[in-house]
């Protein structure tokens, strides 16, 4: 199951992922989360201790592993880099685990417009797919607000996107055009969960604008959740009812991938 979490920015995608990691982690699947938002914060969610986080290095700023494996040299423009630079052993190198969730931190690829293709961007998209096509279990990439990046392609190759709306029509927008987008780049399943659920009222705004079967679930609103922010805890250890929104989606998210099995 591999899912990246998109949707516009203060929804909820970090919280989400975080909590959709730990609980497949809790439940023995081998767990690698991707923080692919240039403002990582995702290892805070995750409950990484400070010392942990402080020491992250994001991967594009490992400037001698970027040359090292794309064969550039640091400071100069070198048109001949390698387009298939190795990768297999940097998830194994560079996770960080907590909590049984391994963690990528991808960092900024300073693309310099759409068309741009830099070393960092190369191997960061290489070790995606790699991610995306080698892992035994579950890979959950964090994605960045918006979708201007979504078409870079580091996240292309996922089973799904799933777009953190709230109930409101802003966030829909967000999730109309990923929808759109997952269609141009080869992504065919895009489900919604709906956050910050406040009541019924909202849960059937967010049903109202979606085809049947897109909605994977709903996470209300839930104070705890703030404050686990606030103390810089993880969104997953503070509520039980939190938690069993997260199980019934990560459940709906296991039958179809049963669903889908099945059909092959
Ligand atoms: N279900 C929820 N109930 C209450 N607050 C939430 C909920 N989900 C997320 N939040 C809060 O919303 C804010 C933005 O969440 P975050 O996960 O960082 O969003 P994003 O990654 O989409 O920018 C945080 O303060 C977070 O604690
Ligand atoms: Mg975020």
């Amino acid at each position: 199951m591999k899912v990246a979490i998109t949707g516009k920015g203060g929804v909820g995608k970090t919280t989400f992922a975080s909590m959709l990691s730990r609980m497949f982690a809790d439940e023995g699947y081998r767990v690698v989360a991707v923080d692919a938002d240039p403002d990582a914060n995702l290892a805070l969610a995750l409950g990484f201790p400070k010392e942990v986080y402080d020491s992250i290095v994001p991967i594009s700023e490992m400037k001698k592993l970027v040359s090292d494996r794309t064969a550039t040299s640091e400071g100069t423009f070198n048109k001949m880099f390698k387009l298939n630079p190795k990768v297999d052993d940097i998830p194994e190198k560079y996770c960080k685990t907590h909590n049984g969730v391994g963690l990528l931190t991808l960092g900024t690829v300073d693309t310099g417009g759409s068309g741009c293709v830099c070393p960092e961007h190369v191997l960061l998209k290489r070790l995606c797919s790699h991610l995306i096509l080698q892992s035994k279990d579950v890979v959950v990439m964090d994605m960045e607000a918006g979708i201007e990046h979504l078409g870079r392609g580091t996240a292309q190759g996922v089973d799904a996107f799933i777009v953190v709306v709230e109930p409101g029509e802003r966030s829909l927008q967000t999730y109309r055009k990923v929808k759109k987008l997952g269609k141009d780049i080869g992504v065919q399943r895009v489900f919604v969960v709906g956050n910050k659920m406040r009541d019924d009222e909202d849960i059937e705004f967010i049903k109202s604008n979606l085809e049947d079967g897109e909605a994977l679930g709903f996470v209300h609103y839930n104070q705890s959740v703030i404050d686990s922010d606030r103390a810089n805890q993880s969104p997953y250890d503070v509520s039980e009812e939190t938690r069993n929104e997260i199980r019934a989606i990560k459940n709906r998210l296991l039958e179809i991938e049963a669903e889908n099995k099945r059909n092959k």
